[in-house]
């Protein structure tokens, strides 16, 4: 089913929409946070001279902040929106990165290029190469089949090279109130943006508030552009985490063993603690494809 079809038929949330008003509200400090977090999650303090894949790029706010941080990107999203967005951050803040009409063809890590594809397209990502870092968040449990989006991630990481990503945490509790939730406020979608976003958003905000003033500080602090971590919007938040449909989750346990049978070694992990939120993974592919024979890679290095 395509795209149109399934946001019309109320299967898919319109997330570059949510993204395009999200980037009314650019500043270069959500832009600071963004360079920062990307800065901690890879732990290195700048990505020169490598090939970065930004797979759902959404507002295109880490693609661009990996392009200012060194690397050469290729930002990628299945929603015309988003592609819009990150089209359009390109040409407001990297006028010089010229469009690369087949990213294979580059003769090395510099440059923007951003397409419109999805990570469940296997012929798509053949035609895209192999990158030294392949970074994914929050995307792969809003494809309607985040195994096989993880399968084809992996096969775009070149040897010896980083995958990056963030995957909803499963709650045995609160996940089927959470997907129910979803699917109603993206089948009617404005009843979630009018009546299930608002209470949802009311009540989140409240406990947050409640939590800052037991901890001395000020709540509202959090809603100015420093409020959140990743540069992100409260208001966008939780309009992209009501709405956002598909939905699937994960334990950190199944995604650290699906990787590990691809070839791939745990190298850094934050987890929500149990909670609601995304699990945040940077595994590190094997320099050479792991062969017949071979003893399976320490579960601890
Ligand atoms: C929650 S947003 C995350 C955006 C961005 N990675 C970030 O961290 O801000 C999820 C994004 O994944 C995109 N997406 C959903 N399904 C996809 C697919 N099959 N292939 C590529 N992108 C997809 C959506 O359009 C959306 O922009």
């Amino acid at each position: 089913m395509s795209w149109e079809n399934e946001l019309g038929r109320g299967e898919r949330f319109a997330f570059g929409a949510n993204w395009r008003d999200f980037l009314r509200r650019f500043t270069p400090e959500r832009l600071r946070q963004a360079e920062g977090s990307l800065r901690a999650l890879l732990g290195r303090d700048d990505l020169c001279g490598l090939r970065l894949l930004d797979m759902g790029s959404g507002s295109g706010l880490f693609s661009l902040a990996a392009r200012r941080l060194g690397a050469g990107v290729v930002s990628c999203d299945y929603d015309p929106d988003s592609v819009a967005c990150a089209e359009g951050l390109r040409a407001a803040l990297r006028p010089d990165d010229a469009p690369k009409p087949n990213p294979t063809d580059e003769t090395g890590p510099t440059g923007w290029t951003v397409l419109r594809g999805s990570v469940l397209d296997r012929e798509f990502l053949a035609g895209l190469g192999g990158f030294d870092v392949v970074y994914s968040w929050g995307v792969l449990h809003h494809t309607g089949d985040q195994w096989t989006a993880l399968d084809n991630l992996c096969g775009c990481v070149a040897p010896g090279g980083l995958l990056a990503i963030a995957l909803y945490n499963r709650q045995p509790f609160f996940t089927p109130l959470h997907t129910a939730m979803k699917h109603a406020a993206c089948r009617w979608p404005l009843a979630g943006r009018l009546v299930i976003a608002p209470i949802y958003g009311l009540g989140v905000g409240a406990l947050l508030a409640m939590a800052d003033l037991l901890r001395g500080r000020n709540p509202l602090a959090r809603h100015k552009t420093s409020g959140l971590p990743r540069g992100m919007s409260f208001w966008h938040d939780v309009r992209d985490w009501v709405g956002g449909w598909p939905f699937e989750t994960s334990t950190p346990e199944q995604v650290f063993d699906f990787c590990r049978a691809r070839g791939f070694a745990l190298r850094g992990l934050r987890t929500v603690g149990g909670k609601s939120g995304c699990n945040e993974f940077v595994f590190e592919r094997a320099a050479r494809p792991p062969a017949a024979g071979d003893p399976p890679p320490c579960a601890f290095c």
